[in-house]
């Protein structure tokens, strides 16, 4: 992807009409995640249906409009899809979809994947199930590899 300055008309609009904003009372799995650089966090709530498939999923964020936009657009691509499938939707595909964000923000975008990371810990922990490649959460996305691989 090209390196992008501004944001693009998908970012302002997920990021002032977002979609699936609130929370999921008694949610399946539910995750919260920082960014220690800017103190804001990221929860996000999953709701699994018998077949572990997504069947709704919600975010709260004190994040910036960065923040916002992406976890809107990652909480549409993760709903419908099966555990397994919505460990591998990345920041990437999502900001990709977004079509791109500024640099600067790759680490606000970040909030929202690991915070369904997060929640499907959750999710598997409290069913006793293994969702394969799917890693214990961290409390700050600065701890995470991904932030110093996209950062190149
Ligand atoms: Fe905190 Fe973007 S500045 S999430």
């Amino acid at each position: 992807m090209s390196q992008v300055t501004e944001y693009s008309s998908k970012v302002m609009d997920h990021f002032s009409n977002p979609r699936n904003v609130g929370e999921i009372e008694d949610p399946s799995g539910v995750g919260t995640v920082g960014n220690a650089k800017c103190g804001d966090i990221m929860r996000m709530y999953l709701d699994i249906d018998e077949n572990h498939v997504v069947r709704d999923a919600k975010f709260k964020t004190f994040g910036c409009g960065a923040a916002i936009a992406t976890s809107s657009m990652a909480t549409e691509h993760v709903k419908g899809k099966t555990v397994e499938e919505a460990l591998k939707v990345t920041n990437k595909a999502v900001m990709e979809a977004l079509d791109g964000l500024p640099p600067v923000t790759v680490l606000c975008s970040l909030l929202a994947e690991e915070a369904i990371h997060a929640a499907l810990w959750d999710y598997a922990t409290k069913n006793g199930i293994t969702i394969d490649g799917l890693k214990p959460p961290v409390n700050d996305i600065n701890e995470t590899e991904e932030f110093y691989q996209t950062q190149g």
